[in-house]
């Protein structure tokens, strides 16, 4: 079994670090390793695994009528179907949001003639790939991860997609790229941003993007009904407590317009005022 020392594993926080935890910068630890060691934890303390908290298709649906709404909505390219085919063989596959959330976001980023996007948890790349697809021509993303493997999957696709020059891809934590953006003076001069990496800094995220983003823009932040655990109130976690406290600030920030969409695991919409 891997023994890490000094680390309290049974912290909720250290599981959310280690599931998202990036094996080349790790000492020697291999993502195998971490998946073993996250059951063998899940089932010692009974704490839900990061799979249970969230969902790859709008929550809530009968099958059979989530199932009719894909039929009759859906118009995914090849490439992306493509991605989301090899994803569903990735172990971590539950992260990619699904196709009708992707759609959807494609739908608002061309309704606002976006051209400058932030991709805040790339993963294999549907969110980024999605959304440069309905980029125009010469639009451009920075798309923030911390994992070189995860990535190398979505690079690949925005090779084949002919979408990779509008992509410049941060490995680093996306606070300190978000923070080196806003040093660099640009400030106000993006059109959209996604918010989808690790839950417990999502409220730096926001309020860096909310920085980011032009007067008028709009930030769309993932996973804010976390599988219903939010609406749980015998659950207090800290990635649900996270959620739910941001959920809150946001429902009474007047800095935005918001709303509040069931599709996917829950996506806000944040409009920055004018
Ligand atoms: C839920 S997945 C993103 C899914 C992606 N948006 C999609 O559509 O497939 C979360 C991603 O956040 C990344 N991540 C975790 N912690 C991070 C951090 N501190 N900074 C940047 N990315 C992080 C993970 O490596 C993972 O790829």
């Amino acid at each position: 079994m891997l023994i890490i020392p000094n680390i309290e594993l049974r912290l909720s926080f250290c599981l959310d670090s280690l599931f998202y935890l990036n094996p080349s910068i790790s000492t020697g630890i291999k993502q195998k390793d971490i998946t073993n060691l996250k059951c063998f934890l899940d089932k010692e303390t009974c704490v839900p695994t990061i799979k249970s908290h969230m969902t790859k298709q709008t929550l809530g649906l009968e099958n059979h009528i989530y199932q009719y709404l894909l039929s009759v909505s859906i118009r995914e390219p090849d490439i992306l179907k493509k991605l989301r085919e090899e994803t569903a063989n990735h172990p971590r596959n539950i992260m990619q949001i699904s196709p009708e959330q992707g759609q959807f976001m494609a739908l608002l980023v061309q309704l606002m003639g976006a051209k400058k996007a932030l991709d805040i948890g790339v993963f294999t790349g549907y969110s980024s790939l999605v959304v440069a697809l309905a980029l125009p021509p010469a639009g451009k993303m920075v798309a923030c991860d911390v994992s070189e493997e995860y990535t190398s999957i979505a690079r690949r696709y925005w090779e084949q997609a002919g979408i990779a020059d509008k992509i410049d891809l941060h490995i680093a934590p996306a606070i300190a790229t978000l923070d080196k953006l806003i040093t660099e003076g640009e400030t106000d001069s993006f059109d959209f941003a996604f918010i989808d990496a690790d839950k417990s800094s999502y409220d730096d995220y926001y309020e860096r993007a909310l920085k980011l983003i032009r007067p008028g823009g709009l930030i769309a932040i993932d996973n804010v009904l976390w599988s219903g655990r939010v609406a749980d109130s015998q659950i207090d976690d800290n990635r649900t407590k996270k959620i739910r406290a941001l959920n809150k600030k946001i429902h009474q920030d007047d800095r935005v317009t918001i709303s509040m969409v069931p599709i996917g695991d829950g996506l806000t919409l944040a409009r920055k005022r004018e």
